[in-house]
Formats: C-alpha cells, sequence, structure tokens
C-alpha cells in the first residue's frame, strides 16, 4: 500500500444480514477491536440498520455506508431510497454497482454512472464496485473490461468529487467462493483501473485514488493482498460479520 499517497480503507459489505438489534451488538463487539486502526473503517448495512448503526458508532472511528442509492431526488420510485435521505441518516458512504446488484437485479454500467453521480453530488463518499467474470478472466479481457467499467462509472465526475471516490476490484468469481485471486492478480488488475482513471484524470489524481480489493479477503490473506503496491484497502463480505476476523484485517491495512 503506498499510504504516502492514498488512505488505506478497509470496509464491510453486511449484505443481506444482520436486524438492528444484531447490528448494534456487532459494532459494540468490533468498536474497542479496530479503535486502534490508522486506515479508515467503515460498515456499509443495510438501510433500516443504518440509523442504529450510526448511532452505535458515534465517537468511534467507524463510519457508517449503505450498499446502494437510487439516483434520482425523490418521487415515484416505490421502495427505492435517495442519496439525500442517505445522508441525512448519517451515512457517509455507499457502495455503488456491487456484481449481486448487477448480477440479480439489472445494475448496468450506464445506471452505476447515474447512481454515482448523484451520490456524490448529494455529498457522500462512493466505493463503485467493478470486476469479471471467470468466462471473461479466461478470454483475456479483465483489464479492458474492468477499466471501462471505471471509465463509464466516472463519466461526468469531476476531479474534485473524485476525491470522494474508491474503486474496489472484486473479481464475480471469487465473491463468497473462498477462491481468492492471488495477491499478484489483484495488484494487475488494480494497477490497471489505476492507469484508466490516469487517462482520464491524469497520474497524480490517480495516485491518489484508493483502489481496494474485495473478494474472499479474509483474516488469513489480508496482509499479502494488503501488501500489495496497488491493493489499497479491501472491501470485506463474509469477513466483515466476525469482529475478531474483521479486526485482523483493520489491523493487517493499518502496518
Ligand atoms: P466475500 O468477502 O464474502 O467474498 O464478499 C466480498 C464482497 O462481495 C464484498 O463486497
Amino acid at each position: 500500500m503506498n499510504k504516502a499517497l492514498r488512505p488505506a480503507v478497509i470496509a464491510g459489505n453486511w449484505k443481506m444480514n444482520k436486524t438492528p438489534s444484531e447490528t448494534v451488538a456487532l459494532i459494540n463487539e468490533m468498536k474497542p477491536l479496530v479503535a486502534d486502526a490508522t486506515c479508515d473503517v467503515v460498515l456499509c448495512v443495510p438501510f433500516v440498520d443504518l440509523a442504529p448503526a450510526v448511532q452505535a458508532a458515534a465517537g468511534s472511528n467507524i463510519k457508517i455506508g449503505a450498499q446502494n442509492v437510487h439516483f434520482e431526488k425523490s418521487g415515484a420510485f416505490t421502495g427505492e431510497i435517495s442519496a439525500d435521505m442517505l445522508k441525512e441518516v448519517g451515512a457517509e458512504y455507499v457502495i455503488i454497482g456491487h456484481s449481486e446488484r448487477r448480477t440479480y437485479f439489472g445494475e448496468t454500467d450506464v445506471t452505476v454512472n447515474k447512481r454515482t453521480l448523484a451520490a456524490l453530488n448529494a455529498g457522500l463518499k462512493v466505493i463503485v464496485c467493478v470486476g469479471e467474470y471467470l468466462e471473461q478472466r479466461e478470454q483475456g479481457i479483465t483489464r479492458e473490461l474492468v477499466s471501462m467499467q471505471t471509465k463509464i462509472a466516472l463519466g461526468g465526475v469531476t476531479p474534485e468529487q473524485l476525491k470522494q471516490v474508491i474503486i474496489a476490484y472484486e473479481p464475480v468469481w471469487a465473491i463468497g467462493t473462498g477462491k481468492t485471486a492471488t495477491a499478484q492478480q489483484a495488484n494487475e488488475v488494480n494497477a490497471a483501473i489505476r492507469g484508466a482513471v490516469a487517462e482520464l484524470y491524469g497520474q497524480a489524481a490517480a495516485d491518489g485514488l484508493t483502489i481496494q480489493y474485495g473478494g474472499s479477503m479474509n483474516a488469513g490473506n489480508a496482509e499479502e493482498l494488503l501488501a500489495q503496491p496497488d491493493v489499497d484497502g479491501g472491501l470485506i463480505g463474509g469477513a466483515s460479520l466476525k469482529a475478531k476476523d474483521f479486526s485482523i484485517i483493520v489491523q493487517a491495512a493499518s502496518k
């Protein structure tokens, strides 16, 4: 990690896990375990858990985020949540374009871009997810694909707004499967993403961008992944539901 140039960020993505009371209990368990972190620590929780999570995390170094946001400001969009709503409830981050949203809920590169702009315009920090399916890796198109996903997601984002953006590289074949990308694979793709951002915003802006790896990152493999020069943090699913495991990852990013 090049912490001199960019902050390390460890974010938990709880996905569809934990009720409000379970959320409070888990955050209370995590707080003392991550209190000494020198990296940023974020937990992205289900919508109904946001308010209790913000309250439970108050006064600690844990920041709270959501897992999706709608791109319109308000209106007839039954079941959706706007960026202003997230902001007012105290969320500071939002995950956008997770592969589970792309695979199961019709998310496209174009809607990822719309959500990114809406979230940034509301003052949220965004974690934009990109990543390839196994077939695409086998076709040898991973780098082009994630570069394109990144460029489309960032359409219309100003250089100033880019400072509020994190990109998470999450190979779909590594999510929840126990199959992690090797440290070298993760670093290679993260470097390609940085190259794509440099083409749009220049090298200095790209060097300042935090690019995470996600996909079966856990207490056992985090250190090696996070030691890579272009891996600036992690987006953690399963292991973020266990306080001890999550704190070990946070410690690995704090070295
Ligand atoms: P796992 O860590 O459970 O593989 O999930 C990764 C992920 O999708 C984080 O967003």
